[in-house]
Parts: structure tokens; sequence; C-alpha cells
């Protein structure tokens, strides 16, 4: 039966994945021109892998409210420019710097820091072209909501905000509650505005809205700890980026502070947490349940 589960669900993220990477083939401008090499780097980040999660989750919130596909596979685009965007800055070598991401090597190293900055910028800035644009809905009072959120999630009270936190606390021992806001900040925002868009594009009532943030709330906080056992735990063949990191750079992580059990424990307890908050969606949510056993689970 849970296996049964977890296979329905492989087979949908990966059915989703090959949507939004042809919609994000399809949206990226080529190559031209003397400016060629940004256009390039911007393509080799976003399409040279990654899970895709928070695609996933507009396109499965987006399904909750009956939202046509294509509109939410732009605003899944939008959002996948925005977390790729974050994760070439965090690689440069003035945050993170790492040489490898998503199994290949980060884009500093493939072109060099400046062409790194500028893809990052023009992906962030692409989203906002993509949300914009009439073909992503019809109304622009939809539309201009979407700007608004993804530039609050993404900005200095969202994932900026969070990852200035993370690099001014590098050895310092922040407490539980402090972490938990930095990895709200960081991770939580950009998934909290993926799971909320299809309730956003479906024009879905307030309860639906809040029920879905309730769940990202969880969810994001679930998804960091994975990551973070996984800079512990994992293997970079699997993991596409190198391991045992955050240890060498004293990040505060859960980890760091509860140690591998307890956070393994706090991320299994938040999962369920997040599941309890669908509760009052039918089984057109299951893919969503799904999502909060996942993001425990994963092993990249
Ligand atoms: C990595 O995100 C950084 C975090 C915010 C945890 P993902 O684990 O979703 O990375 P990709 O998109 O699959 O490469
Ligand atoms: C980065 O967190 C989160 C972002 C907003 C990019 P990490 O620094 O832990 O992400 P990884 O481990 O490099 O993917
Ligand atoms: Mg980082
Ligand atoms: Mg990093
Ligand atoms: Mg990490």
């Amino acid at each position: 039966m849970t296996a049964n589960r977890a296979s329905a669900f492989d087979a949908a993220m990966t059915r989703s994945q090959v949507n939004v990477e042809a919609a994000l083939d399809a949206l990226l401008p080529r190559a031209d021109g003397p400016e060629a090499r940004v256009f390039e780097a911007m393509r080799y980040a976003v399409l040279v892998g990654g899970k895709r999660f928070r695609p996933f989750l507009v396109c499965e919130s987006a399904k909750l409210f009956g939202v046509h596909s294509a509109s939410a596979l732009r605003v899944a685009a939008a959002v996948e420019c925005v977390h790729t965007y974050s994760l070439v800055h965090d690689d440069l070598p003035c945050m993170d710097d790492d040489d490898l991401r998503r199994g290949q090597p980060t884009v500093h190293h493939k072109y060099d820091e400046a062409t790194a900055v500028l893809a990052g910028d023009a992906l962030l800035t692409f989203a906002f072209e993509i949300l914009a644009d009439g073909g992503t809905h019809e109304l622009s009072e939809v539309r201009l909501d979407l700007v608004r959120r993804l530039a609050e999630a993404a900005g200095a009270r969202g994932m900026v905000g969070g990852q200035m936190i993370d690099l001014a606390s590098e050895g310092q021992s922040l407490d539980i509650g402090a972490v938990t806001r930095l990895q709200r900040l960081k991770t939580g925002a950009l998934i909290a505005f993926s799971s909320e868009a299809g309730a956003v594009l479906g024009r879905a009532s307030d309860e639906a809205l809040h029920a879905l943030h309730a769940y990202a709330h969880n969810l994001g906080l679930a998804y960091q700890i994975a990551d973070d056992l996984l800079d512990v735990e994992g293997e970079a063949a699997v993991i596409g980026k190198s391991p045992g990191k955050d240890e060498k750079a004293g990040k505060a992580t859960f980890v760091s502070i509860l140690g591998l059990e307890r956070a393994r424990d706090q991320a299994r307890m938040l999962s369920d947490q997040a599941i309890q908050h669908l509760d009052l969606f039918d089984e057109k949510a299951d893919l969503l349940r799904e999502a909060a056993r996942f993001v425990i689970n994963r092993r990249n």
C-alpha cells in the first residue's frame, strides 16, 4: 500500500518534471548576439537538472482548483527560475563557494563569476516577465497578486533575508527559534509561494489559501532539515553537490543544534503536521500529502 503510494508519487513527479522542463526550454531565450554567454549560462543553470519540487507544488496545488495546466506551468517555470538563481548565487565563492551543483560544475566554474552573477540576475527578472505576461492568467489582478507574492517570497523579507542570516551566523551558535526563522525565510518562503500559487490562480477561498500556507510552513522546514541531513549523510554522486560543507563553514542548522537523530524526528513531526493541514481537501490532495512524505525520505 505504502509502496504503491510512493511509486505513484514518483511517476507523478517524473511526469511533472518532463512538463516543466519542456515549458522552461520553450520559455528561456536561446543564446544570440554578443550577449549570448548570459543566455547560455541561464539555460545551463536551469536545464542541467534538479528535482523540480517547487514546480510540482505549483502544479499540484493548481489541480485542486481546476486551474488550466498551461497557466500553472508558467508559474511553475517562474518559481524554478527564481529558485535556480538562488542556487547560482548561493554557490558563488563569496557565499558557499561550491563547485558541484545538480551533478555538474557550478555556473561560475563552467563560465566565470561575473557571468554567474549576471545569469542569476537575469533568471530572477525573467521570472517576473513570465508572471506579468497575459498568458499566465487572463486577469491582471491575479497576475499582480502572483508578482507581489513572489517578490516578497524571494526578497529581503523572504529568501534573500534568510540567506543573509545564514551567512551572518556562520560560526555562531543560534538557538532553535533563530534557526527556525532562518530556514523559514531561506527555503520556506519559496516553498510557501509554490504551494499557494494554485489557490491564487484558481481564486480559491481564504480558507483553502490558509490551509496551503500552513501545509507549506511545515513542509518547507522539513525540506531544509532533510537538506541539512543530506549534507552530513549524503554522497556527492547521489546528492549532486559536495557534502560536508555545512560543518566546515560552521553553518547553523537543525543538525548542528539538535544532532542527527533529533533533527530526523523533527522533520518527521513537521511532515505529519503538514499532512494534517490538508484535511479539508479530498483525494485530489493525495499527491501533496505524499509530497510531505517524500521530503523527509528523499535521497537527493
Ligand atoms: C536546494 O534545493 C537548496 C534548498 C533550498 C534546500 P533543492 O534540493 O530543491 O535543489 P534542486 O532544485 O533539486 O537542485
Ligand atoms: C540554500 O541553502 C538555500 C537557498 C536559498 C539557495 P543551502 O546552501 O543549504 O543549499 P545547498 O545545500 O547549497 O543546496
Ligand atoms: Mg547556502
Ligand atoms: Mg549552499
Ligand atoms: Mg544545504
